[in-house]
């Protein structure tokens, strides 16, 4: 019997392997899966089983890999290819089962045969052949053909294959339901902007979003600024729509006004282990700050995590775009939503995390900008504001004279440019003479200046707007709120039904 451990080092060699390749196809701009299939079960079967051990014999849990390998077999049978015969998978690997699994379930499968040659063949008659059969497939799916002809249309112009294989099968991504959240303990500043709202209104375009704004999770260690969480909640929501959120198209939510987050995160704590719940990183490293402040954790503080996966399972998100350090939240989630569909039944899928594309962005003292770091560059700030915490970054400290090296990692200002400055090119030149000692930190800081006025002056506009509309911020977050209200009392229902707490003395 392999240990626990070991166990868990595979999965996340999986999810590691798996993460990789999602990237290399979603660099590509379009998600593509390809193997052999055959129409025989018997040999697929047998093919499972070999695949199974071959898996063990690398470390990796027998069973584990035949329950992997087994899912996609079955759901391979709801599948079919372009000539409408059942197709099964002989051929895969575990860098691609975890794709299967998880997010395919989530999307449009099509077969289609084997390409020729390196490059796709353009064969309009195929093609419309193939979309047609697309339009068909997705039907059963219940996607709507307007969502899926772009698409479509996407993948035939863009497409990446495997080759050499007799058949390709094709998946195309779903909309995924996806939900990222923040803390509302202060305004918001640049680095919310480049770690995740730049991403979310990319994500705003295709997919079905949920902002939320977590208050409870605010609560664990300011219980006693409610004042505070009050107007931050309302300050997050301007925030949001001045940066170009959408409240129609994706969904704020208030965290507090969806009593089922307090109740899924009661129900879910109780086949949680205490071990699993603290070993996350994020919380000793947090921890360990409340400490330094002399701050005595809650016990609200300590279990938040356990909030967060209600947060995440509550929706069913399959997607959650956030910062580096939210990361092992995730992956608690996926253990939590594991043990749940198997100790009851398949409630919860499982969710996939995504880094934030800009990165956390360092503040003014060069450590991680931070809305109560007293280093951060705010949404709101007047540009009398900004020129002055702009001139006040701390610079390189072996430069004291403009005619000296400096290193570039060592200013702040350059991560800033490389964040928000669309001239590419001035920047790596700026990089280079600041390497060489021949341009002064003041010229840096002025085209800062001018690269954060340009940024922040529409979004200042838009804030002006909203501030003199409270009605429309507020209708915002209600909205979004009911939206997503909806969709938590139907998983409750079902978390009920599958943990037998319903229709008692019946
Ligand atoms: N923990 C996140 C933060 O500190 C906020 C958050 C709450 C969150 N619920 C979430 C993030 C769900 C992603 C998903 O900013």
């Amino acid at each position: 019997m392999l240990s626990s451990r070991v166990i868990n080092e595979a999965r996340d060699e999986i999810t590691r392997l798996t993460e990789n390749f999602i990237d290399r196809l979603a660099r590509r701009r379009s998600l593509f899966v390809a193997f052999r299939a055959s129409p025989d079960q018997e040999r697929l079967k047998s093919y499972l089983d070999t695949l199974a051990s071959r898996v063990s014999d690398r470390g990796l849990d027998k069973n584990f890999a035949r329950d992997v390998f087994g899912e996609i077999a079955t759901f391979c049978g709801q599948i079919s290819d372009l000539s409408g015969s059942p197709v099964a998978i002989e051929a895969i690997d575990t860098e691609i089962a975890d794709i299967l699994v998880e997010r395919i379930r989530w999307s449009v499968i099509l077969t289609r045969d084997k390409w020729e040659s390196d490059k796709p063949i353009r064969d309009p008659d195929r093609e419309v052949v193939i979309i047609n059969k697309a339009i068909e497939v997705a039907a059963t799916f219940g996607i709507p053909k307007s969502f899926i002809m772009p698409l479509m249309q996407k993948i035939i112009d863009n497409s990446c294959y495997v080759q050499g294989r007799e058949w390709t099968i094709m998946a195309a991504p779903y909309p995924h339901r996806i939900l990222s959240g923040v803390r509302p303990t202060g305004p918001l500043h640049l680095g919310h902007y480049t770690g995740a709202v730049r991403d979310w209104l990319k994500y705003q375009e295709d997919y079905d979003c949920y902002y939320l704004i977590a208050d409870y999770q605010a609560l664990a260690d300011h219980s006693r600024e409610v004042e505070s969480i009050r107007r931050s909640v309302l300050e997050v929501a301007l925030g949001w729509l001045s940066m170009g959120l959408d409240p129609e198209r994706g969904s704020f939510v208030i965290q507090s006004y969806i009593p089922e987050h307090a109740e899924l995160t009661m129900l879910l704590s109780m086949l949680t282990t205490w071990t699993e719940l603290v070993k996350n990183p994020t919380v000793k490293m947090e921890l360990k700050k409340l400490k330094k402040l002399k701050k005595p954790p809650t016990v609200g503080f300590i279990t938040y995590p356990m909030s967060q996966v209600a947060d995440i399972l509550l929706p069913k998100a399959d997607l959650v775009p956030a910062g580096k350090d939210q990361a092992p939240h995730i992956n608690f989630t996926r253990e939590v939503a594991r043990t749940f569909n198997h100790i009851y039944s398949e409630v919860f899928p499982l969710p996939r995390f995504k880094e934030g594309e800009g990165g956390t962005l360092r503040g003014i003292d060069r450590e991680k900008m931070g809305k109560t770091a007293n280093n951060a560059i705010f949404l709101a700030d007047d540009s009398e504001t900004v020129r002055r915490k702009v001139r006040s970054i701390i610079t390189d400290e072996r430069r004291i004279h403009g005619n000296e090296p400096g290193r570039p990692s060592r200013n702040p200002a350059f991560d800033i440019l490389d964040a928000f400055d669309s001239n590419k090119d001035e920047v790596r030149d700026m990089k280079k003479r600041y390497r060489k000692g021949t341009i002064s930190d003041r010229a840096i800081k002025d085209r800062l200046i001018e690269v954060l006025e340009e940024f922040l002056t529409p979004i200042r506009e838009r804030r002006a707007f909203f501030l003199e509309r409270p009605r429309m911020v507020q209708d915002a977050l209600m909205s979004g709120t009911e939206r997503e209200r909806k969709i938590a009392q139907e998983t409750m229902a079902q978390v009920r039904e599958a943990m037998r707490i319903t229709k008692y003395g019946q």
